[in-house]
């Protein structure tokens, strides 16, 4: 569903991605892992057809992210990590504004709306302005609006951020079904804990390329260690494992 081949992108003096070649199915959940700085954001936004790359191509479905735009975004759902909604909206007002860019029919898109403000505990402030949303609201009408169309591939930056524990499970639920039901899920996060739960491959990239792709279990054999956790085996990789203990330089002896 997703394919991604050969893919650089430079900024003026940074690499940011550096020959990234990456396949996820429908109906696979794939965790894309790194650093920060390592590259996630810059290849999420050539997959969601925001930035033209350097070198290489992203295609969605088949099409070339390029070549036929409107073809590949109408199957792609996007959750960007800083993103931006018209606050002078309300709730509903904003999920009907996103269904008409897609140009669905009210018939289909008013229910699929309904369904997500109830699912989301939104639907007795869908009246209100986003204004007055906190972080998590605005967060959850977000993701609705981004698969209000019923995409097939849904690619994600970093969803769980600021979430409340119930927000975050019902974001992590709706994904799972999604995957379930065929679609392909393209998710960073630092939520090392949740990638191992949900995933069922990660990658993780390191300066603009991938250093490590597959199971857990693999990335397991690959950093030599048997029963660590995706988080020791994700230090263990990047090679940020070793941590100078800042309280001992800090402190004077007891
Ligand atoms: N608009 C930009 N202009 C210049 N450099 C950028 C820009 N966006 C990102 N970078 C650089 O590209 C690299 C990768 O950034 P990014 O893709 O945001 O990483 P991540 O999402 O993994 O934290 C970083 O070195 C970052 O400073
Ligand atoms: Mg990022």
């Amino acid at each position: 569903m997703i394919e991604i081949s050969g893919l650089v992108k430079k900024y003026d003096k940074v690499t940011a991605v550096d020959g990234l070649d990456l396949a996820v199915a429908g109906g696979e959940f794939f965790g894309f892992l790194g650093p920060n700085g390592a590259g996630k954001t810059t290849t999420i936004k050539v997959l969601a057809g925001l930035l033209k790359p350097t070198a290489g191509t992203a295609r969605v479905g088949g099409h070339d992210i390029l070549k036929e735009p409107v073809q590949a975004k109408s199957i792609i759902g996007y959750i960007p990590d800083r993103p931006f909604i018209y606050e002078k909206l309300t709730g509903r007002e904003y999920l009907k504004f996103v269904a008409d860019l897609y140009g669905m029919e009210p018939r289909r898109s008013r229910p699929r709306a309904e369904r997500f403000l109830e699912f989301f505990d939104l639907a007795e402030y869908g009246d209100e302005l986003v204004d007055g949303y906190s972080h998590g609201m605005r967060q959850k009408l977000i993701i609705s609006g981004a698969l209000i169309h019923e995409p097939k591939a849904v690619i994600v930056d970093e969803p769980l951020v600021g979430l409340d524990p119930k927000g975050a499970r019902q974001v992590k639920q709706l994904f799972s079904d999604l995957c379930g039901k065929g679609v392909c899920l393209f998710m960073s996060t630092h939520s090392l804990g949740v990638a191992e739960a949900m995933c069922h491959r990660v990658g993780i990239i390191q300066k603009g390329r991938m250093i490590a792709l597959g199971t857990v279990e693999e990335l397991r054999l690959q950093a030599r260690n048997a029963r660590g956790g995706l988080e020791e085996i994700f230090l263990e990789l990047t090679g940020d494992k070793d941590m100078q203990s800042l309280a001992d330089s800090l402190q004077s002896p007891a």
